[in-house]
């Protein structure tokens, strides 16, 4: 037993810095869309790879079983996500990427933490009411989802946890909870984390103009064969205005999606094009499936390959589980020494 802890300092070139301990989860629900990399993984990489930080980055396939029950789809899903990360360049050996279900330690992590969490609390959640609102399976899994989320953070004495203004009140809703049990043993048993919301990510417009979401069925498969990409993009809404005429690029989807993936340079000449007339919609949705087949090729095939051979992703994921399993296990064990089992 004992206080957490502390975190890592290092002294270098004279300049005193600490080691963050990045932590969040990914729901695995599907084949990640363009709106996914620009929004979510990408940012995520990037962050992981500023110095000080090590992050842990797992797939949240637990709380998935609030919608999902077939297991086959689960797994795919799994499989999918992980494939997304990797393919993208997301670097495991510095960092610590693994599946939720693999630690089942967050589940006895989440019966200790459920025992301290006021029953209003859970019930006043802006997420389960809007779920069960729109859900016809309402069910516990459901309502106790935050608890699990916090012991997802708590198990691993997260610091920071990016994540979705949508999900800023579980994260205060963690604290809560790791507070109360804290509070309960009269030591600092678990380490309250912050959340670092994502206010500035851009939301990247579908095909019809609105959030590209799965549920909209609206989204850039930006991992899907070559002409199911290209169907996608060729049908972007735009107006009827003829090819001749000047266009407005500020009004117009494809710009917009073009503007999310293009330099300086290329943007300025796609607006003089939009400007000039002469130029169609179908020019620039080419030159847009041109930037996204440039932009992630290589993405692409490295999915492809690992899709087509599971087996990599999945010993990636257990040599993984196999980093994280040491200190899931030591702040176990320090809950339930401090709890008297
Ligand atoms: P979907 O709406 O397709 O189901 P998710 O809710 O699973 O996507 O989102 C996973 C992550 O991707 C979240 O962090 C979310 O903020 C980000 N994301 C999803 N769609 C977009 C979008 N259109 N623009 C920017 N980020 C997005
Ligand atoms: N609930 C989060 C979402 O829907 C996913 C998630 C699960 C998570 N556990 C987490 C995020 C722990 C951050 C930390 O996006």
């Amino acid at each position: 037993m004992g206080a957490p802890p502390a975190q890592a300092s290092y002294i270098c070139a004279r300049k005193f810095f600490t080691m963050a301990r990045i932590l969040t989860g990914i729901q695995s629900t599907g084949v990640p869309h363009l709106g996914n990399a620009l929004g979510a993984i990408e940012p995520g990489i990037e962050m992981s790879q500023q110095a000080g930080n090590e992050s842990f980055f797992f797939i949240a396939d637990l709380h998935s079983l609030t919608t999902v029950k077939d297991a086959a789809t689960r797994k795919e899903n799994v499989y999918a996500v992980a494939a997304s990360w990797l393919a993208l360049g997301f670097d495991v050996e510095k960092n610590f990427f693994y599946r939720q279900s693999d630690i089942p330690q967050v589940a006895e992590l989440t019966w200790y933490l459920s025992c301290f969490t006021p029953y209003p609390m859970l019930a006043n959640a802006h997420s389960f009411k809007d779920k069960s609102d729109r859900l016809s399976d309402v069910n516990g899994g459901l309502f106790t989802y935050p608890v699990l989320m916090a012991a997802d953070i708590l198990l691993y004495d997260a610091d920071q946890v990016p994540v979705g203004k949508d999900q800023k009140q579980h994260l205060e809703m963690t604290r809560d909870m790791a507070g109360a049990l804290n509070n309960a043993v009269g030591e600092e048993i678990l380490k309250l984390p912050e959340s670092v919301i994502r206010e500035t990510v851009q939301t990247v417009p579908g095909t019809d103009g609105q959030k590209m979401s799965k549920s909209y069925g609206n989204t850039l498969d930006i991992f899907a064969p070559a002409k199911v990409l290209k169907k996608q993009v060729m049908g972007i809404t735009t107006d009827s205005t003829p090819l001749e005429e000047p266009k407005d690029p500020d009004t117009c989807n494809v710009f917009t999606l073009y503007q999310l993936l293009a330099n300086k340079e290329q943007i300025a000449e796609m607006r003089q094009n939009y400007l000039g007339g002469n130029y169609g919609y179908g020019h620039a949705k080419k030159a847009l499936l041109n930037l996204i087949m440039e932009r992630y090729g290589e993405a692409r095939e490295k999915h492809q390959e690992l899709m087509a051979n599971p087996q990599l992703i999945e010993d990636q994921l257990q040599a993984g589980a196999e980093k994280v399993r040491p200190i899931a296990n030591s702040v176990v064990e320090r809950v339930r020494a401090s709890l008297g089992y």
